[in-house]
């Protein structure tokens, strides 16, 4: 693609897809208002964003994309009404029972966030999941599932805090290299680029230290009608934007 790259200017008029951001993540958001406009049911919505979802995983695999993540169940969206937590949870179920059998080999997948609220049956199935594709590296699949970014870093806290207290860690000891450690995270970079869809400009908890430095790319589009070429888009939005890192 680099013959669209106008050499004065160095804007590119399409993505760079031999340079792309090493980690892309994705908030999934919209799904209730684009089944709201359709007067379908919520879970309507979560389905198509579903269907989204799987061809995402797919197309970021495909260009080269490294590491994938996507918000698909906060903490506090278990405030939601029953009906529409069981939708949700169902489709997750269809999607961890068949995703290594035959749609998404070669792409490793890991759950962020805490398992231990989730019915039996899933943890039961997220353990699979994780056991059997840990052979692959060609994309690293993280779904946050019942994830927040603040409870996340608690969790952290309190795991090094017993560390200390157990005489493993001297205070002075602790620094990032260690808190990123107790991530759900570890190991893995932090995302490059940040999509939220849907017309909301916030971060809504996801992946609040990881993020520090990330390029927040916000997109009129609700998630259920986000296409490959929207994901183009926010490519093309990143690798225009002048990352410094804090530095000139
Ligand atoms: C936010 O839209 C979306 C969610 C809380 C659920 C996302 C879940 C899926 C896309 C399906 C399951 C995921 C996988 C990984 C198979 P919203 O309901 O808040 O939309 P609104 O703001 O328009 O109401």
């Amino acid at each position: 693609m680099a013959w669209f790259n106008l050499k004065k200017s160095k804007v590119l008029l399409r993505p760079d897809f031999e340079h792309l951001p090493a980690h892309v993540a994705f908030i999934m958001d919209g799904n209730g208002r684009w089944a709201k406009k359709r007067r379908l049911p919520r879970s309507a919505g979560h389905q198509k964003g579903a269907q989204v979802f799987r061809d995402m995983v797919r197309y970021c695999k495909d260009i080269g994309i490294k590491y994938m993540t996507v918000y698909a169940f906060s903490t506090e969206n278990w405030k939601r009404p029953q009906q529409e937590v069981d939708s949700i949870m169902d489709l997750l179920r269809s999607y961890l029972k068949d995703a290594f059998d035959y749609r998404e080999e070669e792409v490793r997948v890991k759950i962020l966030g805490d398992k231990a609220p989730l019915a039996p049956d899933i943890i039961a199935l997220i353990d699979k999941l994780e056991a059997d594709s840990a052979q692959y590296d060609k994309m690293i699949l993280n779904i946050a599932l019942n994830y927040g970014g603040r409870a996340e870093i608690m969790q952290a806290v309190q795991q090094i805090a017993g560390e200390v207290a157990a005489g493993r860690l001297t205070p002075e000891q602790v620094d990032e290299t260690v808190l990123e450690e107790h991530l759900y995270t570890a190991g893995q970079p932090d995302p490059d680029l940040i999509i939220r869809p849907s017309g909301e400009q916030r971060l809504s908890n996801f992946l609040m230290w990881q993020s520090a430095y990330s390029e927040l790319v916000f997109m009129d589009v609700l998630w259920p009608d986000f296409r490959r070429h929207h994901l183009d888009r926010a490519l093309l939005e990143y690798q225009n934007r002048n990352r410094r890192f804090g530095g000139v």
